[in-house]
């Protein structure tokens, strides 16, 4: 696949496309306004078929599977029937996770390694599945969710698990970044600071705000489009000598 080929003879893996207020599902919706065919992956059956619904609005081609990202079963079950139904997989947005706000001395092995078998492992498990094509094909841009809390260790919604588990998808971008920058795939985090959706443990209301812009310079909250708008940048084929990087998107949270 030649990196000029259009957004139209593309698709674009998104995980945790669901949720209505969040980052991935209005990833989404930009992309599929853009042209790009869709393959959407998340736990929540209900509201994955609502992204489906509203992404094929657009006039684009769009197959959802409901799974877990941990499940490399269903995972490679859910990359067949993108593989059979879609044209090629050209990029991949990791952003199905969870968060978890619990102070590292309080957390249990087994809600740690829940943390890090979402956010880390299963992260893991989609990349390495779609990767392999993207090498075949000699094309490909993988872009995964990090967070500001992998460098401050956490913040007002996010410890020691939540950062941990973000480290660890930093340290795997830039593994496979080496290992894939000969064949023209490229492979990046980014770090939001604070965004409101649901993740957050409910809504920023007002009350809730002022202990969340306390660590923002920019004095607001960054918004899903901001972020989405990142991703679909680093999904162009002008993004081509960004690889191995994590970009901050986080309101001057932390700088330098
Ligand atoms: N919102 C923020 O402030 C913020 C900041 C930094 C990083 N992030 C990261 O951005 C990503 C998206 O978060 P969001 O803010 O849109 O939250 P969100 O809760 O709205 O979206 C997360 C989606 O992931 C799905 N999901 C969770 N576990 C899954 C699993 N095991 N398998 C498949 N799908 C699963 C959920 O159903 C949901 O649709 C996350 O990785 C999060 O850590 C968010």
């Amino acid at each position: 696949m030649s990196p000029t080929t259009g957004a139209a003879d593309r698709t674009a893996v998104i995980t945790g496309a669901a949720s209505e207020r969040g980052i991935g599902r209005c990833l989404a919706r930009r992309l599929a306004a853009n042209g790009w065919n869709l393959g959407l992956i998340d736990l929540d059956r209900e509201a994955l078929q609502s992204a489906a619904e509203e992404a094929s609005a657009a006039g684009v081609r769009v197959a959802a599977v409901a799974c877990d990202i941990t499940d490399a079963d269903a995972i490679d079950r859910a990359a067949e029937r993108f593989e059979h139904g879609l044209p090629p997989v050209s990029a991949l947005a990791n952003i199905a996770g969870i968060a978890d706000p619990t102070p590292l001395l309080e957390t249990s092995p087994q809600r740690w390694e829940r943390v890090l078998r979402v956010n880390a492992t299963g992260t893991f498990l989609v990349t390495q599945r779609f990767a392999i094509g993207m090498a075949q094909r000699g094309y490909g841009r993988i872009v995964s969710l990090s967070s500001t809390a992998a460098q401050s260790g956490g913040g007002t919604y996010s410890a020691g698990a939540y950062a941990a588990s973000k480290a660890a998808i930093e340290g795997m971008t830039r593994g496979l970044a080496l290992e894939l920058a000969p064949k023209g795939v490229t492979v990046n985090a980014i770090a939001p600071a604070i965004v409101d959706t649901d993740i957050m443990g409910g809504r920023i209301t007002a009350e809730r705000a002022p202990a969340f812009l306390a660590s923002l310079p920019v004095g607001r909250l960054g918004t899903t489009v901001e972020v989405a708008a990142l991703i679909e940048f680093l999904f162009g084929s002008q993004a081509g000598y960004i690889t191995g990087t994590t970009v901050n998107i986080n309101g001057g949270a932390r700088i330098g």
